[in-house]
């Protein structure tokens, strides 16, 4: 397990972000050009009723948490980093914030109307086990989005790999937690296409599971409703 392989224990995975949460933010609005938020309040209308109970996983610094309850989400974060859940708290005192983890969410069956994920799932040990708490904290129609980046086909690919492989892990270097952005590339190149994630959303027991991407192909978003 190791940054180049893009495979990291939980707990490396944890403290990297426990690392990295100073710079976050920044680096996230640098990386998108401040696209990133646009894609998190998409993400929101497409799953988020005002009033629904809504749990954001990996929920880090808490921007897609932020736009769920501006959609009228009442909203739960959970992330196994105490630095990104610190940053997500300040943000939203009102929100509830729950130190946890993915892989075995405290939340009986049936807590929520929508569960949303931005680009987290992408480092979780075990993605179907993931992708079946999402659905069984969900009530029966609930609604899943996930936000992920992915492998863009076609003329953008070139821009895609110089972007990623070469100019963030640099950026990283000047930023403190650096080694987090070498695993970004890493962790993209390793994860499911879309296609694929699809194909597991559906086999963990998701209808109507379509997904729609941003820049080019480089992120997708996914959503599906609990059978
Ligand atoms: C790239 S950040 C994404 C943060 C936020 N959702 C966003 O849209 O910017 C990934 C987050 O997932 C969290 N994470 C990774 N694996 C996790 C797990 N198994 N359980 C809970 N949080 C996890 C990390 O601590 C980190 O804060």
């Amino acid at each position: 397990m190791t940054v180049e392989s893009g495979v990291l224990a939980p707990d490396a995975v944890r403290r990297m972000f426990d690392r990295i949460a100073p710079v976050y933010d920044v680096m996230n609005r640098v990386m998108t050009a401040g696209l990133d938020l646009r894609w998190r309040r998409i993400a929101a209308e497409a799953v988020v009723r005002p009033g629904d109970r809504v749990l954001d996983a990996c929920c880090g610094t808490g921007d897609l948490a932020v736009a769920c309850a501006r959609r009228g989400g009442v909203v739960t974060g959970l992330d196994f980093s105490p630095a990104m859940l610190e940053r997500a708290r300040r943000k939203l005192p009102s929100a509830t914030w729950i130190e946890g983890d993915l892989l075995a969410l405290p939340f009986e069956a049936g807590s929520f109307e929508a569960t949303t994920v931005g680009f987290g799932v992408r480092n979780v040990a075990d993605l179907d086990l993931g992708l079946a708490e999402l659905r069984r904290v969900l009530v029966p129609g609930g609604r899943v989005a996930v936000l992920e980046i992915t492998q863009p086909r076609g003329v953008l690919a070139p821009f895609y790999r110089l972007w990623f492989d070469r100019i963030v892990p640099l950026l990283g270097k000047v930023l403190k937690g650096g080694e987090a952005y070498s695993y970004l590339p890493a962790s993209v190149r390793r994860f499911p296409d879309k296609e694929a994630l699809a194909g597991l959303l559906r086999t963990a027991g998701f209808d109507g599971v379509e997904y729609r991407t941003f820049a080019g192909g480089i992120v997708a978003l996914h959503t599906g409703t609990k059978r």
